[in-house]
This record gives structure tokens, sequence and C-alpha cells, in this order.
């Protein structure tokens, strides 16, 4: 069955309110003011669905950077946030939340026509999504704590000390963010960080940098002080570059390509700057011989189709165990052929399109690599005529380890499935990647999933499902899939610095 032109449905006209917010001026948020870059240039943003420009963002240049570090410098050291009571703090996260709440569906409608995502996508996982993340951080803002600790210092004969160890902000954090999730990742980056008392510089992906300055709007609506958080939208090599080497910032978040992260560490270290980093996966989806083979499929196709495929943690690499390859495989083209693309605002489509030219050109790439070096394309593989940026749901067999499909992130709706007969091999096979960031063990075999967990290198595990994530969940990669987990206790350490101090009583 092949798409033609008439199977993708119009893009539906957004909102009156969403067409005011995005037809505003092209604006920084730099010290709780909205200003235009010193340049006076500007970005175009682009509806993926149709390929035309809907909204021009501000592009920030090496000045407008220096203005927002001087700002969230300001706001950190002499400014009413690390200073203010914690529980205020808190009182503020919430603030912002509810406000979040309050904006939901318009929200939802920019994510979707600004991403490309499905808006009932957005509505359901972005933007309850980032509420949620401001809610879970704003409780930690009321429970840092620190250890005392008994010494064994000797050479002061009868000396006592007193020695503890205290949490501090590590300071002025610039946050650069992909364009998959863009409020989800957003929140991510912000609401820890806030919570202990840093202040921020949030830069948005170029390609989707409208549903961050809503936000911009709203943390200002909260009452979040001035400075605390800038927003600088803008392209990754100027803008971002130029926050990764200001000798004003103490840490850099960054979330996106693993080539991107690597530039970013090297850069860093120049000024031995705090660096944590979410990049890229292929990861393994593992399918032993008793599953349920309905389950699979639906959770399979999850796994990968989800958000178009543009998921840091998509199950791109099936492994099926010989005996059920046949039908999980026939199984999941049925359910990819079924899946309707279309425009984000229309409530009848599944899957939207991709984030952009460059993405579908880089995706219909790697499905013709594939091709090439001798895989198959069992369903998809092309794009439909249409002017968006759409990709139809593919899956490939007759892949062998070597094959780009195979190693490299895609991130886009491609599975590559492949056979495997005993767990060694499979251990083997799903390990082989220089990537870890997750994986999932898909059996009714509690023994056989047991012992498949400690031997798979990835930062999240899944047993029966794919792609849950929570606040309360550590999340981040082994290997070249990153450095550093968030979410929980850890992404509170990760924004804080340890202070010993040792008192002579
Ligand atoms: P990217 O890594 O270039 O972009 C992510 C963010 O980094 C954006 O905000 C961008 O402006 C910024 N950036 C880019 N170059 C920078 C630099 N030199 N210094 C500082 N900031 C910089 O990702 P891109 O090019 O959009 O996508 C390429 C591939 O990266 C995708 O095909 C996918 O494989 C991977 N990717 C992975 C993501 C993840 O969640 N792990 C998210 C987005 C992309
Ligand atoms: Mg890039």
């Amino acid at each position: 069955m092949s798409t033609v032109l008439s199977d993708i449905a119009a893009q539906p006209a957004p909102s009156s309110s969403v067409r005011a917010f995005i037809g505003k001026k092209p604006r920084l948020l730099i010290n709780g003011e909205w200003v235009e870059a010193r340049s006076g240039k500007t970005l175009a943003v682009f509806d993926p669905a149709t390929g035309s420009e809907i909204a021009r963002v501000a592009e920030a240049g090496v000045e407008d950077v220096d203005r927002a570090v001087a700002a969230a410098r300001a706001a950190f050291e002499s400014g009413p946030w690390p200073e203010m009571l914690p529980a205020a703090r808190e009182a503020l996260l919430w603030r912002l939340a509810d406000l979040i709440e309050q904006h939901a569906a318009e929200f939802a409608e920019i994510e979707s026509l600004d991403n490309g995502k499905t808006r009932f996508m957005a509505s359901i996982v972005d933007v309850p999504g980032a509420r949620n993340y401001f809610r879970y951080m704003a409780g930690w803002a009321t429970k840092i704590e620190g250890t005392t600790m008994q010494t064994s210092i000797g050479g002061v004969p009868g000396a006592k000390f007193h020695t503890y160890v205290a949490r501090e902000p590590v300071g002025v954090v610039a946050q650069i963010v992909p364009w998959n999730f863009p409020l989800a990742m957003a929140a991510w980056k912000l609401a820890p960080a806030l919570a202990v008392g840093c202040t921020c510089i949030l830069k948005p992906a170029e390609q989707t940098p409208l549903s961050a300055l809503r936000l911009g709007e709203l943390i200002r609506e909260a009452g979040i002080p001035p400075g605390v958080v800038n927003i600088l939208t803008g392209l990754g090599e100027t803008t971002g570059a130029a926050l990764v080497a200001h000798p004003g910032i103490d840490k850099i978040a960054f979330t996106g390509s693993t080539e991107v992260g690597k530039l970013i560490s090297k850069s860093a270290a120049d000024t031995v700057k705090r660096v944590s980093l979410e990049l890229g996966g292929k990861s393994p989806v593992i399918v032993l011989p008793d599953a349920d083979v309905n389950g699979v499929v639906g959770g399979a196709a999850n796994a990968i189709f989800f958000n178009s495929g543009q998921v840091c943690t998509a199950g791109s690499r099936l492994y099926v165990h010989r005996t059920i390859f046949d039908r999980v495989v026939e199984g999941l083209s049925a359910a990819a052929g079924e899946i309707r693309l279309g425009p984000g605002l229309d409530q009848a489509t599944q899957m939207g399109p991709l984030v952009s030219k460059e993405q579908q050109e880089r995706v219909l790439g790697y499905i013709e690599s594939g091709r090439k070096q001798g895989a198959a394309v069992l369903t998809g593989g092309e794009a439909p005529s249409h002017p968006g940026y759409f990709v139809k749901p593919t899956i490939m067999v007759n892949v062998r380890p070597e094959m780009r499909v195979v190693r490299e992130e895609i991130f886009g709706p491609v599975l590559v499935a492949q056979r495997f007969d005993q767990l060694d091999e499979v251990v083997k096979a799903a390990n082989d990647s220089p990537y870890g960031l997750g994986a999932s063990i898909w059996t009714n075999n509690l023994s056989a999933a047991h012992r498949l967990i400690p031997r798979i290198k990835a930062g999240t595990v899944w047993v029966n499902c794919h792609n849950m994530v929570d606040p309360n969940m550590p999340f981040g990669g082994f290997k070249q899939s990153g450095v550093g987990r968030e979410h929980g206790r850890v992404a509170i350490d990760m924004y804080t610095e340890l202070k010993s101090v040792c008192m002579l009583v």
C-alpha cells in the first residue's frame, strides 16, 4: 500500500491564541525582559507538516550571550535566587507548573506545529511530562541535605574537629536542548537547576524554539525573578558554541547528538566547566522465545515509531529469537503499514512528519545506505510525495552487524530486525555498539530476564515495556550515550557542588 499525495491530510489552522503567539516579534528573554538580538538577526521556523515558514525568532549573537550570562551571574551572586528560602523557590516552581497546566492545550498545539508530532501525543506526553517534572523537582528544593562525618585527623594533640559536607548550587548553568521533546527537555534541564538555586540560560534547538519562548512568558508570569532564567534562541554552532566557551558559565547541560556532545566536552575543558551529556542511542529490543507475539508486536512498534522514531532511547535494533522471528516481523510490518501519517493538528493522524527537511534527508539517506549494503525493506522505505517532512514507517531485514543502519543512530521511524539463537549471541550483538542508552527485554521467563539485565550495557533496561521514563528514575547513558544522569536525587547532585567544612573546635 503506497501513500500518495492525497493520503496526507491538510494541516488544520492553528487556534487564534497560538497564531497570535507565533506572530509576536522575535525576542530573547534576558534579565526578565523580552529584547531583540543586538544584531537584529532572525531565524525562520517551519511547520514540518507543510514545509512552510510559520514564525521568526531572534538569533542570539555573542553580545546577547554576554548579556544573558551577566544577568544570570548577577541573579546568582547578588540576586534573590540562591538566597531565597527553599520553600519559596518550591512555591514558584509549583506556580510555573500550574501555569503550564492552565495553558496545556496551547502548549500541545505549539509543540505539534513546531516539531510535527501530533497534538494528541504532545497533550498526553510532552506537556503533562513537563508540568510533572517541575512539580517533582520543586519538592527537592526543600530536601537538600549534607552530612557530618567523623575524622581521624592526627598530629594536633587534643584537637577536635567538627566536619561536615554542605551542598551548594553549582552557579550559572547553560542548558542546550534538542528538538525531539522541546518543552519536556527544557523542563528536565531547568527544573532541577532552579530547585537547588542555580540560574540558567536555556538554548532551545533552532528547529523548535517556540514552546521555550512561551515557557519564558510563563516564567515571568509566575514571578520567578529577572535573570534567573534567560532564554536565547539561536543556532548551535554560534549561540550554543558561544555559551559553551563562555568563562562566566559554571556548568553545561546538553542533550543532543554524540557528535556535538564530544565538541562540547572538548570546548568546556578549557574552562573546566561541569558537563553533563545525554547523547545518542541505538537501543536494542530483545525478544526471547517464550514472549507473547502480539504483545511484542505492539510494544516493539511503539518502541520505534513513537515520536516518529525521534527518541534517543528508540528501540531501533530488534533481535528476535529465531523460533518467532517471522511472526513478529510480519506483525510489525502489518502494524507499520496501518499507521496513518499526517499533520500533527489533524485528529486522525497517528504519526507526524520528522522535524526538518535535514532530518528527513538524513533518514532517507540511511534507508538508501541500507539498501545499497544489501538490506531488504519489508515495509515503508520512502517519503510520500508531499511537501512536509514525512517518512513512512520502515522495517528492514537481511541486515548485518557492520551495516550503517545497524551501527548508527538514524533518529527516524526505521527499524532493523535480526534473528538470534543463543542468549550469549544476543548479549554480544546488543552490546556491539558505541552507545548504551536503553534496552528492552521481552519475556515472561523471570530467571532469563534477571540473568540478562546485568549483562546489557545500558543506562536503562526495560522488561516487557520500552521508553518508560519517570522523574524519579535516573536517566542517562553508558559509553558514548552520555555522561551523568538526569532525574531523581542524582539530578540534584549534578547541579550542586560539595563543600567540605573542617572546623577546629
Ligand atoms: P545537534 O546535537 O546538532 O543539536 C542539539 C542541540 O545542540 C541544538 O540545540 C543545537 O542548536 C545545539 N548545538 C549544535 N551544535 C552545537 C555546538 N557546536 N555547540 C553547542 N551547541 C550546539 O543535533 P541535530 O544536528 O539537530 O541532529 C543530528 C542527530 O543528532 C540526529 O539525527 C540524532 O541522531 C541526534 N540527536 C539526538 C538527540 C537525543 O535526544 N539524544 C536529540 C537530537 C538529535
Ligand atoms: Mg547538528
